[in-house]
């Protein structure tokens, strides 16, 4: 084997070369849509449906202060994110930058967690579309047969059993319309996305402004019910305490779980080529969103814990069944309506990255051309790839229950912020001189503190989570030396030049 080949990394200006050839995209955005591209990324099922699980189960009213740790722990790791992406600055996302930044493997690597972040967090938004779904129809009276109303399996006392049920019907089928939808291509649209942003940041402003008159400021005592810590490493807890399971609890495990709901801001750099200023916006843009959802997402905290006593808050919808608890049952369907909606278009935008990161590595030879890089005659999308993608979600979504989902969406996205956070340090040593039109500030103190919060994130899920990102990689391992590393575009080209 070809050991240089691992670290063998793409020439930025060949790329940039090879791009000549495609359609630039217009530069038409500025700051404000950038920023609303963002939070449309964002806001969805965290704070819709796992919020009420981790107040109820594993911080109680403090998970104010778990969203606050874990928004820092993304700002961290969103400046290093705008350094990264502005050193390599054409479309494409972690996995492009890795390549010309830090060789094939890292690339590799980034690529393939990216995938299990795109594809297991689709499967959990669909999983809680499902949920809030239901919640809609039982406003109606109506109700879905228990065989098709959740996942196949519950996850209990470190073992899967059945649930009862056969599949998760209604998660299964948002998933199927979707892959359609994008099989048949959208044409991502601003306005489409303004609306989005407009239902949901509405409605969680209405959340805040409405409940706010019934709040029992009693109901905030105790207010770190499960104490302030929760970090175990590998199923063996270092700090705080641990529920009936052995899972750690307290304001750093609910900070792991509801970290869900920041995860998308880094969609914003993949609108870089479309930006005015890029340089200067999308940076801006990322911490906008992000301090934005960060200030509302404790809002509806504050407001939620104070509506409801923290265990009597409903686990698969607790914003929208708060409202029915205190006597407004309208404004019940009005959350769990535009819940749906919102909760939608997170999962249009996850479905939709999981193919173009295939796509990016197809192109490179690191999986099969043919299959991942087929692009629509008529359609003009990668639409094998978008139905594989689709099939994998729909039978994740339908068997496996949202937390472990969850769990597993989190601890491969706090990964790659950690590589990101990593990268960035390495880089500063190594290509010094590299034009750098974002710098991020305080380096080495911002990627180290991104990597420290990231890691204790991490060690704050349970032990399960480590093992299977542990087997997803190894996986990826698997075919990047069966497969990829033969293939490679790089490594056919220079055996063709020796
Ligand atoms: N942050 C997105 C959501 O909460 C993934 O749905």
């Amino acid at each position: 084997m070809n050991w240089n080949q691992l670290f063998a990394r793409k020439n930025l200006n060949d790329l940039l070369a090879d791009m000549k050839g495609d359609e630039r995209l217009k530069r038409v955005l500025g700051p404000i849509n950038l920023t609303s591209l963002g939070i449309g990324a964002v806001i969805g099922a965290g704070i819709f449906v796992t919020t009420g699980a981790a107040a109820s189960e594993k911080a109680g009213p403090a998970l104010m202060v778990s969203y606050t740790v874990a928004g820092l722990a993304c700002i961290f790791a969103a400046l290093c994110y705008a350094e990264f992406a502005s050193m390599a600055p054409v479309a494409g996302s972690a996995y492009t930058y890795a390549y010309i930044t830090m060789g094939e493997l890292f690339a590799w690597i980034i690529g393939w967690d990216l995938v299990l972040e795109y594809a297991v967090g689709a499967a959990t938004v669909a999983n809680g579309w499902s949920g809030y779904f239901q919640s809609v129809l039982g406003k109606m009276n109506l109700h879905l047969p228990a065989l098709f109303d959740k996942a196949t399996v519950l996850y209990k006392d470190g073992h899967f059993e059945s649930s009862g049920a056969l599949f998760n019907l209604p998660a299964v089928v948002i998933v199927a319309i979707i892959t359609m939808i994008l099989v048949k291509g959208i044409s991502e649209s601003a306005n489409f996305n303004a609306l989005m942003v407009f239902i949901k940041v509405g409605t969680v402003v209405f959340v805040i402004l409405v409940g706010a008159f019934y709040i029992n400021p009693e109901n905030w005592t105790p207010f770190a019910p499960y104490g302030w810590t929760g970090i175990s490493f590998f199923g063996h807890p270092v700090a705080g305490q641990v529920d009936s399971a052995g899972n750690p609890v307290g304001v750093l495990a609910g900070a792991a779980t509801i970290f869900f709901a920041y995860i998308g801001f880094d969609s914003v750099s993949t609108h870089a080529e479309e930006a005015k200023n890029p340089q200067r916006d999308v940076p801006i843009a990322i911490i906008a969103s992000l301090v934005i959802c960060t200030v509302l997402y404790i809002a509806v905290v504050a407001v939620l814990t104070g509506m409801v006593k923290y265990d009597q808050i409903d686990k698969d919808a607790g914003i929208s069944s708060a409202f029915k608890h205190i006597g407004l049952p309208w404004a019940e369907i009005v959350i769990s309506t535009a819940g749906v909606a919102g909760i939608t278009s997170v999962l249009l935008v996850m479905m939709l990255s999981a193919p173009r990161v295939f796509l990016a590595m197809a192109r490179d030879g690191l999986v099969p051309k043919a299959f991942f890089a087929d692009v629509h005659p008529r359609f003009r999308t990668p639409w094998k790839s978008t139905i594989a993608v689709g099939i994998f979600v729909a039978c994740l979504a339908g068997f496996l229950p949202i937390e472990e989902l969850l769990h597993l969406t989190n601890i491969g996205t706090l990964f790659a912020f950690v590589i990101v956070c990593g990268a960035v340090l390495i880089m500063r040593y190594t290509n010094p001189n590299a034009e750098r039109p974002f710098r991020c500030p305080l380096v080495p103190i911002v990627p180290i503190l991104g990597i420290l919060t990231c890691l204790m994130l991490m060690f704050s899920l349970p032990a399960d989570s480590w093992w299977r990102l542990i087997t997803w990689m190894g996986l990826g391992f698997v075919i990047y030396f069966g497969y990829g590393q033969r293939h490679s575009t790089l490594r056919v080209e220079a055996s063709k030049t020796v």
